[in-house]
């Protein structure tokens, strides 16, 4: 077998992606190495790029979400993986707590470890799923990391329900479509909020009830006198907007917060937490068994992930820039057979 392959090379904070020929991982005893047929961009690959992440270790090459062949296994890994079509759940050592990760062995492949913007990658075992029959490895590529922090951040958290009326904010995100997708499949009413008109016109021919815009000064009210209140709220943005959540949310509503796209939320209103008895819910990713339902839930609703656009793999530096500008709904996926 070969020793070299082709890979998106971070060497570091505010580099560009540098397409360069490096070394096959080598696979521990535990691991599998995997032929990447494709990758995912997630804003996560953006923040590493701009230095904005905890542990920041270079050179990396970032990438969380992928899909591919099973081409070499450890020494105790069962033999039938051999030749598997697989996806990735990257989030790795989650530990005992369901209730969060722990913080001193729980890590994302990508950063620290060497991620998916390669020929290959080495994962451990354990967290290698069958691909979604019904989807591509394209398609594939773009579920993990978005899949599971939807369905942990609604579900497993938010515990939202068939007929529950759930608000959406920044429906372009690629977690936030996800759960849109997710939310749709399980009879939710959902309402969303988007920078553009377009990305709502999207939202709603997938299902959503209607949106607004959170650019307009009065997009809480406006969006209120349509809709009325929500049981759940998902957001990943804070700043500003995040203070009329509370004002959308129905009383004992919960809100799932799994992002700060915009960063620091201003002062909020103890009043409206506890008279509303609302519940403000923090969500990372997921446990083994989130991941597990997460790609049972895919595969009973036969849902298929929104991709936006698809490079070449030497082209993951144009990936990086089209996810700066936001301007993508649906995820930006790398064909590593292109
Ligand atoms: N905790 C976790 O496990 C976890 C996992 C994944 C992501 N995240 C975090 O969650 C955030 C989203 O991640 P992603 O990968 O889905 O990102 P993404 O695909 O890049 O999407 C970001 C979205 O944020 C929305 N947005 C921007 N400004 C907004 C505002 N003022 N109000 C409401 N929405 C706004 C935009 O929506 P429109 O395009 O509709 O305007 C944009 O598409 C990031 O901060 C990321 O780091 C956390």
């Amino acid at each position: 077998m070969k020793n070299k392959m082709l890979a998106n090379i971070l060497y570091g904070k505010n580099e560009p992606l540098l397409f360069k020929e490096t070394n096959i991982p080598i696979y521990k005893p535990d691991e599998v190495l995997i032929q990447l047929h494709a990758s995912a961009f997630n804003r996560r690959d953006y923040w590493i790029q701009q230095g904005q992440y905890a542990g920041l270790r270079y050179p990396v090459i970032p990438g969380s979400d992928g899909s591919g062949l099973i081409t070499q296994i450890g020494e105790s890994v069962a033999p039938i993986l051999k030749g598997k079509a697989v996806i990735i759940n990257p989030g790795f050592f989650w530990g005992e707590n369901e209730k969060a990760q722990s913080p001193k062995t729980f890590k994302i492949l990508g950063m620290p470890d060497n991620g998916t913007f390669a020929e290959y990658v080495s994962v451990p075992a354990a967290y290698v799923y069958p691909k979604p029959p019904h989807l591509t490895h394209i398609q594939a590529a773009a579920l993990p990391l978005a899949g599971v922090t939807a369905y942990r951040a609604l579900f497993t958290r938010a515990a939202l329900l068939s007929g529950e009326k759930l608000l959406i904010t920044g429906v372009g995100g690629g977690v936030a479509l996800t759960a849109l997708q997710f939310a749709i499949a399980v009879g939710a009413e959902v309402w969303v909020t988007s920078s553009s008109q377009e990305k709502i016109t999207k939202a709603c021919e997938l299902g959503a009830k209607g949106g607004v815009s959170y650019k307009e000064p009065d997009w809480a009210e406006k969006l209120k006198k349509s809709s009325g209140e929500f049981d759940v709220i998902l957001d990943s943005a804070g700043g500003e907007g995040f203070v009329e959540l509370l004002n959308l949310a129905a009383y004992g509503g919960r809100i799932s917060i799994y992002g700060g796209t915009i960063g620091t939320i201003p002062a909020l209103s103890p009043q409206k937490i506890f008279w509303k008895q609302l519940s403000i819910l923090g969500s990372t990713m997921g446990t083994q068994s989130d991941f597990q339902e997460m790609v049972h839930f895919v595969n009973k609703f036969r849902i298929i992930p929104i991709v936006e656009n698809t490079l070449p793999l030497s082209e993951a530096e144009t990936g990086m820039k089209i996810i700066k500008n936001t301007n993508q709904t649906g995820k930006i996926v790398l064909d590593h057979q292109q």
